[in-house]
């Protein structure tokens, strides 16, 4: 099969690697791609928001199958636009997507199905988002409602911190992702990571992870995209993905179904572990980035197998094989990051890190300069390890890290001590 991956992080190289180990796959194409997944597939820089470009790539270069990364796409309808074109793909259509794509919907939705999440308010103006916030005893989390691109979430520790998110939304600080506010109560617990497969009707657990989502050590400093993450979550255990699965995933994929909106694609949880057991923070309807990369570290069965059956309707019966390996993967971003930083910098050492016992240096945002690798992101590098405990997965890692010479960006250096605290 001819297979186009749309997207250019870390979270496709993971796909792209394991994609190609597939037997089921021909030629592999990526948009736009990045240094590292030019080693495993044919990078194109096809603009990804034109949909009519995108549909005649397909159609000029036989592609029998999309797997969509990123949310952008998704909630803006290329899956409807390939699919109205009889090209079949990886992902939800635009209406399923809105589980990421507005979260007052997701929250609607908790609410008119019985799925445990913080207690919550719409708002569409500045007047009544602070008429509630005054009503509120405990603390509260102020969100814009859209896709901001993971910045879109304030965490405000005052009432006139909160009366300040909320005037920076309205004011328009995350444009028009912030034209309507979510504020919702503050959950207390441990977050973990939840991925599930669905072809609109059933579904099969994935694996867990917990992602470290501040820049510095010890979890201090500003939110990000993700600095590091490892599979699976000790906080998910058995028991507790049982209820995830009967408590939030199950009844999502019938919600969504009985709407006449079914979910196809992968339904990605962050989950807030607290004493009365899962609670959902929020929904995105694609893998996550840096999830993914541990999971593709740990995932032993055909990946393309899987994502045909999910999109085919055929998922029924579909078994998954998880090595009992941990997997934690470790990103290196461009000094500055989150904030401001330099785009160009060289990096060194990749081929020396990556002989590493147990290693697989994934690349998030990089590109090939004469025969250089530049970084060309915030997030630049995923340095991944497979271990037989999260200890000797994150030794491995930062042994691999060590080898790489590259003075404008940095890393925590602490990925994965919440499950090295437990063992
Ligand atoms: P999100 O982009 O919705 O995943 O939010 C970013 C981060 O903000 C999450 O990973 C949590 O760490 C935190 N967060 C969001 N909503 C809540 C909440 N209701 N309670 C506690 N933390 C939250
Ligand atoms: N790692 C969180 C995300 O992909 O949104």
């Amino acid at each position: 099969m001819n297979i186009l991956l749309i997207g250019s992080g870390g979270r496709e190289h993971a796909l792209a690697w394991a994609l190609s180990r597939s037997p089921l796959l021909s030629r592999l194409v990526c948009a736009p791609g990045n240094a590292g997944i030019s080693e495993l597939a044919e990078c194109v820089s096809l603009d990804t928001g034109d949909q009519p470009t995108v549909i005649a790539y397909c159609r000029d270069q036989k592609i029998d199958f999309v797997v969509i990364g990123p949310e952008g796409p998704l909630v803006a309808g290329l899956g409807d636009a390939l699919s109205a074109a009889g090209i079949r793909y990886f992902g939800p259509s635009k209406a399923a997507a809105r589980l990421e794509g507005s979260k007052g919907f997701t929250k609607d939705l908790c609410r008119d199905f019985g799925i445990p999440t913080g207690a919550y308010g719409r708002f569409h103006d500045k007047a009544a988002a602070k008429a509630y916030l005054a009503g509120v005893t405990g603390r509260v989390v102020v969100k814009a409602d859209g896709l901001a691109a993971g910045k879109g979430v304030i965490i405000p520790e005052t009432t006139a911190e909160a009366e300040a998110a909320i005037d920076a939304c309205f004011d328009g600080a995350f444009g028009a992702a912030g034209a309507e506010v979510v504020i919702e109560a503050f959950l207390d617990g441990e977050e973990a990571s939840f991925f599930a497969l669905s072809d609109g009707a059933e579904v099969v657990a994935l694996a867990t992870a917990q992602d470290h989502k501040r820049v510095g050590d010890g979890d201090t400093g500003l939110n990000t995209g993700g600095m590091g993450a490892y599979s699976p979550a000790p906080v998910m255990t058995p028991a507790m993905v049982d209820r995830t699965m009967s408590e939030i995933i199950r009844p999502t994929i019938a919600a969504m179904a009985k709407r006449g909106t079914p979910f196809k694609g992968v339904l990605f949880a962050g989950l807030m572990i607290g004493s009365e057991g899962p609670k959902l923070i929020e929904f995105n309807t694609r893998f996550g980035d840096p999830e993914t990369q541990v999971l593709m570290l740990r995932l032993e069965t055909d990946l393309l197998a899987a994502l045909l059956a999910a999109a085919d309707g055929t998922l029924s019966g579909l078994k998954l094989g998880w090595s009992a390996d941990v997997a934690l993967s470790v990103v290196m971003a461009a000094n500055g990051y989150p904030g401001a930083y330099a785009k160009g910098t060289e990096i060194r050492g990749l081929a020396e890190a990556a002989q590493c016992e147990g290693v697989q240096i994934f690349h998030a945002g990089t590109a090939l300069e004469n025969g250089k690798v530049i970084a060309t992101g915030g997030r630049v590098l995923n340095i991944s390890a497979r271990g037989r405990t999260v200890a000797e997965a994150q030794t491995r890692a930062y042994a691999a890290i060590d080898r790489i010479d590259w003075p404008g960006g940095f890393c925590r250096r602490d990925i994965g001590w919440r499950a090295v605290g437990r063992s």
